[in-house]
Parts: structure tokens; C-alpha cells; sequence
């Protein structure tokens, strides 16, 4: 249930990614225009509103988080771009309109992934800049230079082959193979836990947390991630395609082993709960206000689409 709150924080997120996207000119007008296709048709934004509000939680006035928040709504839509590809989850439509494949072919949604994969790391490297005008002098102190250095290489590794492509890797690679239990929890630590631990972790490390509160960030964000997959295997059995703007079934469809399959509608159902209670349990353990992380994360179990 989108609250109002929601409504207008999302907007605020929306309004900051817009201002990174590529201009659609010049000789490679065609994929500028469906990297754009794709990130403009909205998303619920969860990633880097996760990241603004952690960062702010830990104290974070600055602006240097913006060029991050766009970079991870890029890397997640990358993701799914290439997700719905025919050779892998063979998918037609993906929030609200036909998949980025459908509407500009095989090949330029393979690139157009490529670029926003990569196109990411750019912007996210626009942080540098963003330091140095904020001191007003050219040249800014050397503990947040650090913090971004350091967050691009967090954005690789939670985005490459340790994080999100390993975990579709296995997934795809596993298709249609009955999963054990250990099976299921690397894809899902990876395929999804890591993309949300990323943007948290992000947030935290920008306004100077700690190592071992990062870590603790980390630990939290692993357990949102198992919840928001498992409740997006739940939304394929139960939701429709105009609520959740791609279509239900597509696991079935796949012959994908899922949390549900495995576990069972009423035992997923409570992990669901159990995962974001666990969740909250560690985010008290953080400093700073709460307010707004814990009602991000209780609207998982919650949430409709
Ligand atoms: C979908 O992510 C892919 C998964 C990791 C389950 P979202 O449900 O966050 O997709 P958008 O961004 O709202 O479209
Ligand atoms: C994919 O999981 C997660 C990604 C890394 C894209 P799904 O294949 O279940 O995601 P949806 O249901 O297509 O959004
Ligand atoms: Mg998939
Ligand atoms: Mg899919
Ligand atoms: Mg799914």
C-alpha cells in the first residue's frame, strides 16, 4: 500500500535519477533511448530510497549519495532488463509496458544493459566531483574521497560475479533442476540480497559509519533481501500483471524451484515476517532515527507489488 509519505519520498528519488540519465543523441541514439525506456518506467525506487534514508539515519547531509542512488536504480535495472531476456527468464512485460527486448529487440536490450551496467560506474564517479564543489575549493578532505572509492568498489562486488550475476548465474544455470535448501539461499543471498545490501551499505559508508556498524548494515539488509525475494515469489502465485506490471506465473512458466515451492505459501508467508521482524531487531541496534527504515522494510511483508 503506497502511503503518502511513500508517494512523495519516491517522487524526491524519481526526480534525482532523471537528472543522471544519458541525453538520447548522437550515432548510439538507439540505446541511449531504451537504457532510458527502461529506467524512466518506474520501479518502486526500493534500492535508493533504502540508500538515502541510511545515509541519513547515520547522520548524512550531503549530496554526494545522489550520483549513487541513480547508479543503483542502474545496476537493478540492468538486471532485470537482461532478466527478461528470451534466454533467460523469457519475460514480456516488466513495469507496465512490453520488456525492453520486446519494444527495441534482442540486441539493443542486451547493450542497452551493458550500458546502464556501465554507465552506472560513471555517474557513481560523478561523487568525486560533488565533493569538491561542496568544499568550494577543488579539492576536498581525504576520509570522503575514501568513502567513495571505496563505495564504487562495494557497487562492483555486490553487482558482479560475487553478487548479483553470480546469483543468475546459478539460477539460470539451475533452471528447472529441484533445488536444495543451501541451493536456494546462495541464489537468493546473491541474486537479490545483494543488490539491496549494496545501496544500505552505501548509505552508511558515505556518512561515516564504522566498519563494524557497516557490517551490521549488511547483516540487516541480507535479511530484507531473503524477505523481498521470497514475497516476490509469493506476488508470481498470487498477483495479477496489472498490479504488479509483469506477468504472475513466470517461475511456473520456468520450471524455477522457489522459495514457495520449496517451503510451502504458509511457511514463506511467515519467513516473510520472521525476515523483516529480524530485520528491525538488528536496526535497533543502529544509531540515529529509525523512523523511516523500519517503515520501509515493514512494508515489505506488506507490499502488493
Ligand atoms: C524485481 O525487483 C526483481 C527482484 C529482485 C525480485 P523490484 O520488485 O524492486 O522491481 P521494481 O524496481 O519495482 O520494478
Ligand atoms: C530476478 O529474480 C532477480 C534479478 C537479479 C533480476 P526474478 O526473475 O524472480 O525477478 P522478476 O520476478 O523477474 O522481477
Ligand atoms: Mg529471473
Ligand atoms: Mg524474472
Ligand atoms: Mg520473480
Amino acid at each position: 500500500m503506497m502511503t503518502d509519505w511513500l508517494t512523495g519520498y519516491t517522487k524526491e528519488v524519481d526526480d534525482i535519477i532523471m537528472t543522471y540519465l544519458p541525453k538520447e543523441e548522437g550515432h548510439q541514439k538507439t540505446v541511449l533511448s531504451a537504457m532510458n525506456y527502461s529506467v524512466k518506467a518506474g520501479g518502486k525506487r526500493l534500492r535508493p530510497l533504502f540508500m538515502r534514508e541510511v545515509y541519513r539515519m547515520f547522520g548524512g547531509t550531503g549530496r554526494e549519495v545522489e550520483p549513487f542512488m541513480a547508479a543503483i536504480e542502474m545496476i537493478h535495472t540492468f538486471s532485470l532488463i537482461h532478466d527478461d531476456l528470451p534466454c533467460m527468464d523469457n519475460d514480456r512485460y516488466r513495469r507496465g509496458q512490453p520488456t525492453t527486448w520486446v519494444a527495441y529487440g534482442y540486441d539493443m536490450a542486451v547493450l542497452a544493459g551493458d550500458g546502464l551496467a556501465i554507465y552506472a560506474f560513471e555517474t557513481a564517479a560523478k561523487a568525486f566531483s560533488m565533493l569538491a564543489a561542496a568544499a568550494g575549493t577543488g579539492s576536498e578532505d581525504t576520509a570522503s574521497q575514501a568513502a567513495v572509492a571505496r563505495c564504487i568498489g562495494l557497487l562492483a562486488e555486490k553487482s558482479g560475479i560475487y553478487g548479483m550475476i553470480g546469483g543468475q548465474t546459478a539460477d539460470v544455470e539451475l533452471t528447472g533442476r529441484s533445488l536444495d535448501r543451501e541451493q536456494l539461499d546462495f541464489i537468493y543471498r546473491l541474486k537479490t540480497g545483494a543488490l539491496l545490501e549494496a545501496p544500505m551499505m552505501i548509505g552508511a559508508i558515505l556518512a561515516g559509519a564504522g566498519p563494524e556498524q557497516v557490517r551490521t548494515v549488511e547483516r540487516m539488509a541480507a535479511c530484507v533481501g531473503k524477505a523481498f525475494q521470497i514475497q516476490d515469489d509469493i506476488l508470481d502465485l498470487t498477483s495479477s500483471q496489472e498490479v504488479l506490471g509483469k506477468p504472475v506465473l513466470s517461475d511456473e512458466k520456468n520450471h524455477k524451484t522457489t522459495y514457495v515451492s520449496l517451503y510451502g505459501m504458509e511457511q514463506a508467508r511467515r519467513d516473510v515476517e520472521e525476515l523483516s521482524r529480524e530485520a528491525i531487531c538488528i536496526l535497533e541496534g543502529l544509531p540515529g532515527n529509525h523512523e523511516i527504515v523500519r517503515e520501509l522494510i515493514l512494508m515489505l511483508v506488506t507490499r502488493e507489488k
